[in-house]
This record gives C-alpha cells, structure tokens and sequence, in this order.
C-alpha cells in the first residue's frame, strides 16, 4: 500500500465497511459506474451549499455537484422549503397539477426554441424521446452522432460503432440505426448525409468543447438534408447560459433535451422544441405514459431552482468561478513544471495532465482528448483522485462541477489542496 492509499484508508474507516456490504448487493458495489473508485468508495450523508461531508465526518468541497444538477449548491433553501411544503401535501396524485404548468412555463420563459414539452424522469428517457419523435416525425430512422458523445445509457445512446467496444446488450437493428462520426469535421458530415437519405437527426451534446462554426455548421447541414437538430442539453441546460448551450452558440435547434438543473437536484427530465414535432405525442401518435412524470416533488423543485436561474445571477457566479479556479489550477501547473492545462467552458473546469493545452482559446482541448485518449495514464488519475479526495476535494481531478455557492475562499483553498494532491503524486515517482 502506498502513502496516498494509507492516508485514504486512515480517513475513511466506515466507508471501508459500507464498500463492502454494497459488493454484495451492487455490480462493481456501486449504482453508477462512474462512482466505482480506488481503493473502495465515499459515502456522503450530508452537504449544505458547496460543502459535502462523509460517513467518517470528513468535509469535502464538492465538484461532483449532483453530477451536475446542484448548480444551486446542496440543500438550497428555497428547494428545502418548496420539497418539504409538497412532501407535506402529497407526492402523486395520478393526475395533473398546478405545479408541471408552472414548471414548463419556466423552461419555455428560459428557451426560447421550447414551444411545447414532455417531462419524463431522467436525461436518458428525455433522450430516448427525442430520437422517437425525431423519427416519427421525419418518417426515417437513422440518428447521426459524434464519437466520444455521451447521451444517456439508452440502447441507442450506447451504439458505438466501433469494432474494438461491445455494444453489450444492443440488437443488430438498433445498431444499424445509429451513424457514429467524427466530431468538429463538417465535410465528413456531410458527405454521411449525402449517402444516407434516411437520417432523422443530428444530435449535439450542449456541453461539448465545440467551436462555434461547428454548431452553426450543424445548423446549417441540418437544414440543407432536411433532418432534425437535437441538442442535448441535460449538462449545458440552464448553465451555459439561460438557454443553454443553443442559447451560448445562438443556434436553435428543432428539438431539445433537458435534465440535471431542470429539476433543481430531483430526478426529472424534458424534452422540448418545436410544437409541431412534440405533437407527435398524441391520439394518433406516440403514446407516452410514465409514472413519475412531472411528480409534484420534482415540479416543485425544478420550478423553485427555474425561477432562481432566471432571476439571480446564478450562471455567471459559477462561470467566474471556474474561471478563478482554471486560473489557480494554470498558475500551480506551471509552478510545480507539469505540462498540462484546466480548460473547458461555462461552469465546468476540465484538466489535462501530461499534454499541454492552449489556455487562451476558450474552445481549446488537448488533442488526445480529441481523439477519444486520455493525456496521461489512468494510473496516474486515479492516485491523484485519491489523494485529493485525503485532502478534501470530492472531485474527479480531470472533471470539476461548479455551483454559484462556491466562494472566492473555496476556490483558492480548492488550488492549494489540488497542489498538495499533485505533490503527494509526484512522492510517488509518477508526474
Ligand atoms: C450529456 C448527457 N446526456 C444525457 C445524460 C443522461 O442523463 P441521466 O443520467 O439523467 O439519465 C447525461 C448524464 O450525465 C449527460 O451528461
């Protein structure tokens, strides 16, 4: 064992035994793939605003951030307060409410391209619609993505097309139904459209780095072989800008996916866009139920955190702070020598390790991430995730989530800690 790991497993004593009951019950011991870690997962009980706190008592500033639904930060009062008031009431009552108008009136006063919407329980079913209703509607059957995208865990998500991964589970059909392409190349896009009449839509994931004559080059194709545009908003929702990521980039796509923020930290998803292409939803058309549809706790919630977004200065607190905080993390990269650079956009810091990055541009991505790779080994990764986790960051170190909570304190504390988690590599003979 070495020092990273004996410090981890010094701190987190009870999360040792709680990881071991969840392998018996959970594949890989956990419910999310993405919060398997090494050597054994953190249990959290508790947070307030941008703070997190452990099964052990240790305090963490957070940078998972509810996988990016909290941009509001934990246990907003405003969302306690309007959860407790209809937990009180009832939670489903088989019926309308007040509460989902109220909700969708707030999605479509925050985008514009929302004519109409359906709410479902997650990003991933909002995303199972829109390829739905994109195909009934254009009467073809083929959806074009882009390579290292990630929209949701659906079987048509989860097509690859790529010989060296298993589409596990995913029948030859929907495999045939799904051109993967290359992001950021819009001559090779056209060129898949040129040969392939049967293209329903082209979905963009909102929170990719993606210069902007690329998005408006997706437009632009979009309109020229008459299939859809869908953006897929789940992250870029309510963050990127009040509108999104469409709203950043001023592109308006046909159709639009939401989840994360929309419900303010509950589940809840939509999707959203032109009336006519959400009418396919109807008496003769696509027959959508759902039990937890626009549930009164998520109305409640997303409409609460909606009506914050819109009136205080919410996005842009988390986007100057990540900025401070790719800033701090520039400024420790260059002093400690580490090729490297926190990039990214909006309120989400990302960091490359091993590869240089041109932290100028604000579209900039080191060029292996690009091409699908990672800049450094995973080895490496994963020691510093450790060690900046003993030093109370909960945070994958190459991905940070922001919220508006986070103070000026949080962050420069955040840069210190990050540093010391780097030094703690380095001890190592790794960076
Ligand atoms: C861009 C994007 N689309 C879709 C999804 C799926 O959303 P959910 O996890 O709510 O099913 C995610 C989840 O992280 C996402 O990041």
């Amino acid at each position: 064992m070495n020092k990273i790991e004996e410090t981890f497993e010094n701190l987190h004593p009870s999360s040792k035994q709680l990881a071991k009951d969840a392998r018996n019950v959970f594949p890989m011991g956990v419910t999310h793939v993405s919060r398997a870690m090494s050597p054994y997962p953190v249990y959290m009980v508790e947070g307030k605003g941008p703070k997190k706190w452990d099964v052990d008592g240790n305090e963490y500033i957070d940078y998972k951030t509810g996988h990016g639904s909290m941009i509001l930060g934990q246990a907003h009062p405003a969302i306690v307060k309007a959860v407790k008031d209809q937990v009180e009431k009832g939670t489903h009552f088989s019926s309308g409410t007040n509460l989902e108008i109220r909700w969708a009136e707030c999605v479509k006063n925050l985008v514009p391209s929302v004519e109409k919407m359906r709410f479902v329980s997650s990003g991933t079913e909002a995303l199972m619609m829109a390829f739905k209703m994109a195909r009934v509607f254009t009467g073809r059957e083929k959806i074009v993505k882009f390579f290292g995208a990630f929209h949701g865990w659906s079987d048509t998500a989860y097509v690859t097309n790529d010989e060296t991964d298993k589409n596990y589970g995913i029948t030859k059909g929907t495999s045939e139904s799904v051109i993967n392409v290359t992001p950021y190349d819009l001559k090779n896009l056209e060129t898949v459209l040129s040969k392939n009449d049967d293209v329903a839509a082209i979905i963009f994931q909102g929170n990719d780095i993606a210069p902007p004559e690329f998005v408006h080059g997706l437009k632009e194709l979009s309109e020229k072989y008459s299939t859809l545009l869908v953006f897929d908003e789940v992250v870029s929702g309510f963050r990127w800008s009040k509108a999104g990521s469409q709203g950043h980039y001023g592109v308006i796509p046909d159709l639009s996916t939401f989840a994360k923020i929309l419900a303010g930290g509950l589940p809840g998803g939509c999707v959203g866009g032109r009336a006519e292409i959400i009418d396919t939803i109807g008496e003769q058309g696509i027959r959508h139920p759902g039990t937890f549809n626009a549930n009164p706790l998520s109305a409640a919630s997303g409409s609460t955190a909606l009506s914050i977004v819109a009136k205080e200065p919410i996005i842009s607190t988390a986007h100057k702070q990540a900025e401070r905080l790719r800033d701090g993390i520039n400024r420790t990269l260059t002093e400690l020598e580490i090729p490297g650079g926190a990039y990214g956009m909006s309120s989400i810091v990302m960091v490359s390790l091993g590869e240089p990055v041109d932290t100028s541009n604000p579209y900039a991505q080191p060029d292996t991430i690009e091409q699908g790779g990672r800049p450094v080994a995973n080895a490496v990764l994963d020691h510093l995730h450790t060690a900046i986790i003993n030093e109370g960051l909960w945070t994958h170190p190459a991905s940070m989530i922001l919220s508006s909570t986070h103070t000026d304190n949080d962050i420069d504390e955040t840069v210190t800690r990050y540093r010391k988690g780097l030094q703690a590599v380095r001890k190592l003979g790794m960076l």
